[in-house]
C-alpha cells in the first residue's frame, strides 16, 4: 500500500483569529522524487507571526498562499531518497518544505550533524536569529551605552536582539506579556530590565527603566507598544520595524502610530526590514552567531509542541504569548 502524506492545505482565508475549518488536513500518496529532487520527511516545521500574513491576501512581500495549496513553512528535514547528485539519504536540509510530512525538495541547504541541536538551525541558527542580528545591527546600528529598547522580548527574535545588544554594550530594556517571561529575559538572558506591558502602564515604565531615553527600539508588536516607544525616543533614534505582531489578525483597518510626530521632532528614523533580502549575507551571521553560542555568549530557547496535527492550534499560541523562545512543531522524530 502506498505510504501517506498528511498535508494542511488551505481551505479559506482567516477573518481575524485563525479558525477550525480556515485550514483542513487531507492526506496524498508520499510523492516520488524526480530527477534533481530529494524526498525529504519533515522534523521540524517552523511556526512564525509571518504564517498569518501568507494566509491573508493583504500586501505582502511574497504572493499569498493560494486557497487549495499546501500551507508554506519553513522546514527542518532528513533525505530519505535522492535523485539529486550533492544530497544523500539522511542528509538533514532547511527549505521550505511547507505544513505536510513529506516534501520534495530541489536541494535545500546541508545543516551539520552532532554540532548543535538541530533546533538551532530553526531558531537562533536560522531565520529568526538572521532577523534578529541583520535587524539589530544594520539597521539599529546601537553604539556602546545607548539604550535599547526589545518587544516580544522573550520570543524568538527578541530574546536573541537583546542578548546582541548586550554584547554591543548597550543598556537592554524588554517589553512581554507575562512576569515569568520578564524574569525569563533579565535572569537568563541578561537584559537589564523588563517591562510587562499587561499589568503596567508602558510609557510610564520606559520612561523609568530608560532614565536616558530610547536610542533604538527593535519593534516586533505595533501599536500601543509602538506609540509608548515614540513617546520616549531620543533625537536620531532609530526605530527597527521588524514586525507588527498585534495588528495581524486584525479583521478592520489598524490605527497609525498616536505619537508619529515625535518621530519628526526627534529626527528619528523608522526602517522596516524583510529578512529574505538578507539571504545573500547568510555566512556572514552564521559564522558570528556560531562562534557566539559555542563562546556561551548567546543563549536560546524553543517552545516545541509534537504532531502536524496541532499545526493551526500551535500556531495561534504566538497571538496568545503561549511560546517562549523559537516555536517549532516537531513532525517526526529526528534521526
Ligand atoms: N521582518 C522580518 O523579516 C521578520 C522575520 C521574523 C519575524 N518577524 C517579526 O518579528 C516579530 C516576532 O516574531 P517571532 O517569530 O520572534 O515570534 P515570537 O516573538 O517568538 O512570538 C510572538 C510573541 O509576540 C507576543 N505578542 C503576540 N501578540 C501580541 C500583542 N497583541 N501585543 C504584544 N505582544 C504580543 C507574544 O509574547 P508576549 O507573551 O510577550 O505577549 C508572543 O509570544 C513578529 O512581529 C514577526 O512578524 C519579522
Amino acid at each position: 500500500m502506498a505510504r501517506l502524506n498528511r498535508q494542511w492545505i488551505l481551505k479559506k482565508r482567516p477573518v481575524g483569529d485563525i479558525k477550525p475549518g480556515d485550514l483542513e488536513l487531507v492526506e496524498s500518496p508520499v510523492p516520488v522524487p524526480g530527477k534533481g529532487q530529494v524526498l525529504a520527511r519533515t522534523i521540524y516545521l517552523s511556526l512564525d507571526p509571518t504564517n498569518r500574513i501568507w494566509m491573508s491576501d493583504m500586501e505582502q512581500y511574497m504572493p499569498p498562499v493560494e486557497i487549495g495549496e499546501v500551507m508554506r513553512g519553513g522546514t527542518l528535514a532528513v533525505v530519505e531518497e535522492s535523485n539529486h547528485p550533492d544530497f544523500h539519504a539522511g542528509d538533514i536540509i532547511t527549505g521550505v518544505g511547507g505544513w505536510q510530512e513529506y516534501s520534495l525538495e530541489n536541494g535545500g541547504h546541508k545543516m551539520a550533524k552532532g554540532i548543535v541541536p538541530l533546533s538551532a538551525y530553526m531558531s537562533v541558527l536560522g531565520m529568526t536569529g538572521a532577523t534578529a542580528y541583520f535587524g539589530l545591527l544594520d539597521l539599529g546600528k546601537p553604539k556602546p551605552g545607548e539604550t535599547v529598547v526589545v518587544s516580544a522580548a522573550a520570543g524568538a527574535v527578541g530574546s536573541i536582539v537583546g542578548q546582541i545588544a548586550k554584547l554591543e554594550g548597550c543598556r537592554v530594556v524588554g517589553i512581554a506579556g507575562s512576569d515569568e517571561k520578564c524574569r525569563h529575559v533579565v535572569e537568563d538572558f541578561g537584559f537589564d530590565a523588563c517591562i510587562n506591558y499587561k499589568t503596567e502602564d508602558v510609557a510610564a515604565a520606559l520612561k523609568r527603566e530608560c532614565p536616558n531615553g530610547i536610542d533604538v527600539d527593535f519593534e516586533n508588536v505595533g501599536g500601543e507598544i509602538l506609540d509608548a516607544v515614540l513617546a520616549n525616543i531620543n533625537l536620531k533614534a532609530r526605530i527597527v520595524l521588524c514586525g507588527l505582531i498585534s495588528m495581524y489578525n486584525a479583521d478592520t483597518p489598524v490605527p497609525g502610530p498616536y505619537n508619529f510626530a515625535n518621530i519628526l521632532m526627534k529626527r528619528a528614523r523608522v526602517e522596516g526590514f524583510i529578512i529574505i533580502d538578507y539571504w545573500p549575507r547568510l555566512g556572514e551571521f552564521f559564522a558570528h552567531m556560531s562562534k557566539w553560542i559555542t563562546g556561551g555568549k548567546i543563549k536560546h530557547d524553543v517552545t516545541i509542541v509534537k504532531g502536524l496535527e496541532n499545526a493551526p492550534e500551535a500556531l495561534g499560541m504566538l497571538f496568545t504569548g503561549g511560546n517562549t523562545g523559537k516555536l517549532l512543531l516537531q513532525v517526526s522524530e529526528e534521526p
